[in-house]
């Protein structure tokens, strides 16, 4: 198949991966995902950008065979996971003239990882400028969205810039550039809230920065081109904003339904007094959806029961999980329901430490819950009230 130009001599050589079921064995991708590559011909030099995932490598060549595309002087490496960097040692057999261009962070990685020879490697510096004759190539250092080794790599005379895999999503296409929906903006914000979240502020940076840069295109490394970057951006500024949504999200798991009893009297009583809820299965549900309403909620109220003494895995599970996904959450509480003793919360207000939330009084009850225990979850619901409007989301 014939490479798509994006701009100019500018051809997207990525491919998709439809049957992709899951991302880094965590979260389930509705989608598949696409490895995007960008194939830049210069006047005088050309340069391949990003790679390939290494169990799409063979295929990743022969695309490269059926288009005849020459020589290949650059290898230019935006981050150093294997994703994007894993083709690079196949690249460097079939194109032995050729130089990775990469940062010193992602060099190294790129040696540990991978294997690449040191001699095969030119690290630049930020803000370098590498001449492809007709187009420059300039490369902005873009660490912590999301490794620390990531750059951009910006295309001056064209106006666009390849973001790695930042402003990304997964997502497979026919055609390169995105059609903007609600279904495209669905998988980028379960994208931002795996991979973009915990550097939040790193984001709201470079979404600033690229913003001002008012570029014609956005090229990441996985999902669509963005000919409107401003779908994109216009997101990630929303998502990464300070301030909470009124919001908030039920993650649970009930043995025996009592937990489930008091979650669904929380958030019925929530919903009456203005605040969305999202109550979140632990158990069955897709811990996307979960990931998302995180990117959003101003609470988090954790349902459990006991299991021997204790909180259920599971939810430990997900508490960990939210805890190193850093959400701007500014709330929580949990609710549980225990059979013959125990300590239903220490090990969870434990684990959410990091997110220095401001803890609302937990509930604890023995068995199914009585009027007097639903009058405690309807109090709380009362708390969660006043806590959003103190902060002005009500
Ligand atoms: Fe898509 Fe950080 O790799």
């Amino acid at each position: 198949m014939k490479f798509q130009e994006i701009k100019n001599n500018i051809f997207y050589c990525g491919l998709n991966d439809c049957d992709r079921r899951i991302f880094d064995e965590l979260i389930p991708l509705e989608h598949g995902t696409s490895y995007n590559s960008y194939l830049v011909k210069g006047s005088e030099k050309t340069a391949i950008i990003d790679t390939m995932y290494p169990p799409k490598t063979n295929e990743y060549l022969k695309r490269l065979n059926e288009n005849q595309i020459g020589k290949v002087d650059y290898i230019i490496a935006n981050h150093g996971e294997q994703d994007h960097s894993g083709s690079i040692p196949a690249l460097l057999e079939k194109f032995p003239n050729a130089i990775v261009l990469t940062n010193p962070k992602c060099a190294e990685n790129i040696k540990n990882m991978l294997h690449v020879p040191a001699e095969k490697i030119r690290e630049i510096a930020d803000g370098e400028e590498v001449s492809l004759g007709d187009k420059t190539l300039k490369f902005i250092f873009a660490p912590g969205v999301h490794w620390p080794d990531t750059m951009f790599t910006y295309i001056k005379e064209d106006n666009v810039i390849c973001t790695c895999d930042f402003l990304g999503a997964h997502y497979t296409f026919s055609d390169v550039f995105a059609v903007e929906s609600k279904e495209l903006e669905k998988s980028a914000k379960r994208y931002y809230a795996e991979i973009m979240m915990p550097f939040r502020t790193m984001c709201q940076r470079y979404t600033k920065m690229i913003k001002e840069m008012n570029v014609d295109m956005i090229l990441p490394s996985h999902g669509p081109v963005y000919k409107n970057p401003a779908f994109i951006l216009d997101l990630y500024e929303d998502w990464t904003s300070d301030k909470p949504k009124n919001l908030v999200v039920l993650p649970y798991v009930s043995m025996y339904n009592s937990t489930k009893e008091m979650i669904d009297r929380l958030s019925e009583k929530l919903n009456e007094e203005g605040i969305e809820t999202f109550k979140f299965d632990i158990v069955d549900d897709d811990l996307g959806d979960l990931a998302m309403a995180l990117v959003d909620a101003a609470t988090i109220v954790m349902g459990t029961s006991m299991v021997l003494a204790g909180p259920h895995p599971m939810a430990v599970n997900v508490a960990y999980l939210a805890a190193i996904l850093r959400p701007k959450a500014k709330f929580a509480s949990i609710i549980g329901s225990y059979g013959w003793g125990g300590k239903l919360f220490d090990v969870i207000v434990n684990t959410l430490a990091p997110l220095r939330l401001d803890l609302i009084d937990p509930i604890q009850i023995k068995g199914k819950p009585t009027e007097d225990d639903f009058k405690k979850v309807d109090e709380m619901a009362k708390t969660i009230f006043e806590k959003h409007k103190s902060i002005g989301i009500l």
